[in-house]
């Protein structure tokens, strides 16, 4: 009788695994076509993800094809292309997520800075902080304006002044931040800018795609962003500005996991079954958390193939996205209060709509994928405290951290459930 290894019988387990949740893909969308046809069927358990980028059965295909040697090298390299098509005059490396590839772009150029310390916007996703203990360096925290989510910039500046070498100037949720405005303060002080554009999902500011910015750039693909591969990451440099850079990375963690929990949130995003997940503490869907840093690892085969799919996939996603916002900021023009003002010159890539709203009002919304977005400023994580050089007061951030939730813009809502937010938010519901 054959025997099978402990690995080969791992393997076997995963395919099946995988096949099984392909299988699920299948039946789930069967019955989101029943919920189409029937849009006002909305029994007490349906319920929405606060961003959704679909994932096709074909990709997942792919990636587990991506899983074997022979189609490896191959799915890297086409993810290298299709990402050079969107960003022609950069350099690329592919990398095992945003986090990985910040904390790349701050030791890249650490040398001959004297003291590293990097300025972090202090409303922001905390893997920033993440990154900044991976490469080293001190910290600072400038302000963030609440009403527009722009960087304070007499804020940034003192940060400047008590000696930041580096600035990460970060987009949220589709909304670009005036990268050269940022650019052109920190150059009077000889700091290098970072474009952090994790979330830029698309946006462009006057014509110029987020992640093409900056001289040095980031990108994330992990599941909340526009590109979702399940996770991976890219640096993207100019060369003509920064030279070349050799980058030593450690292979690759095996993605079997991150391929079946790609898997199982494209399942599970369907609004029938959202709720299944959402009401498991130990998911923790929606908080956020910092991670402590991690070796700077390669891109896995299995998310190059996912990020072809999602490149592939992007411009629909993309137009469907900005609909629902246009819709949302006719809808809630006259509610100054509450909106966030997109940059001018910016086409925003409409990841989440951001509101900023009592939580008590949007609590009840959550089954609508309204949600509260970071709930904490940087200084408030302990581990990134502390490595701050100086602490000062933050207000911006701070409201921010209270009030700022986000609206749902994905495919899955339709018009009715938009209008049942808005009436809500605005307290037409009474
Ligand atoms: C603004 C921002 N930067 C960086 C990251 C880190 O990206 P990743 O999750 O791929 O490590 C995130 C993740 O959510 C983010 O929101």
């Amino acid at each position: 009788m054959e025997k099978t290894s402990g690995k080969g019988r791992s393997k076997h387990l995963s395919r099946n695994l995988l096949r099984s949740a392909l299988s699920s893909v299948r039946r789930a969308k069967r019955l989101h076509v029943l919920v189409k046809h029937f849009p006002d069927y909305m029994p007490a358990w349906r319920s929405y993800p606060p961003v959704h980028t679909a994932l096709p059965a074909a990709a997942l295909r792919s990636a587990v094809r991506a899983l074997t040697h022979q189609h490896a090298a191959s799915a890297l390299d086409q993810a290298q292309l299709a990402l050079k098509r969107l960003y022609p005059n950069r350099e690329l490396l592919l990398v095992a997520s945003g986090t990985t590839a910040l904390q790349l772009a701050l030791t890249a150029t650490r040398d001959g800075v004297g003291r590293p310390c990097v300025a972090l916007p202090a409303y922001c996703c905390p893997d920033l902080g993440s990154a900044t203990i991976g490469a080293g360096f001190a910290a600072q925290l400038y302000d963030v304006d609440p009403l527009t989510l722009q960087p304070d910039y007499s804020s940034l500046v003192r940060a400047l002044k008590a000696g930041a070498t580096h600035v990460v100037a970060a987009h949220l949720f589709g909304r670009l931040v005036d990268v050269q405005a940022v650019s052109n303060i920190a150059s009077e002080f000889g700091s290098v800018v970072i474009e952090d554009a994790a979330q830029h999902a698309g946006a462009t500011l006057r014509g110029v795609r987020g992640g093409a910015l900056a001289p040095l750039s980031v990108l994330s693909f992990g599941r909340g962003k526009g590109l979702n591969a399940g996770g991976g990451g890219a640096l993207l440099w100019d060369s003509s500005v920064q030279g070349e850079y050799s980058f030593t990375l450690a292979p690759a963690s095996p993605a079997g996991k991150q391929l079946l929990a790609a898997a199982a949130a494209s399942v599970l995003s369907n609004p029938m079954l959202y709720s299944i997940p959402r009401n498991i503490p130990a998911l923790a869907l929606g908080e956020t958390r910092y991670h402590a840093p991690q070796p700077p690892r390669a891109m896995h085969a299995a998310t190059a193939a996912l990020l072809v799919a999602t490149l592939a996939a992007e411009p629909a996603a993309l137009q469907e996205r900005q609909r629902n916002e246009d819709w949302y900021e006719r809808e809630l023009s006259d509610h100054h209060a509450l909106r966030v003002a997109n940059l001018g010159g910016c086409v925003s890539g409409a990841l989440r709509y951001p509101l900023r709203i009592k939580t008590g009002r949007a609590d009840p919304l959550a089954p609508l994928g309204v949600a509260r977005s970071y709930p904490r400023t940087l200084s408030d994580y302990p581990a990134i405290n502390a490595v701050l050089s100086v602490k000062s007061p933050m207000p911006g951030a701070t409201e921010l951290a209270g009030t700022l939730h986000t609206l749902p813009t994905h495919g899955l809502l339709r018009e009715h459930d938009r209008v049942r937010i808005v009436r809500s938010v605005t307290g037409e519901n009474g």
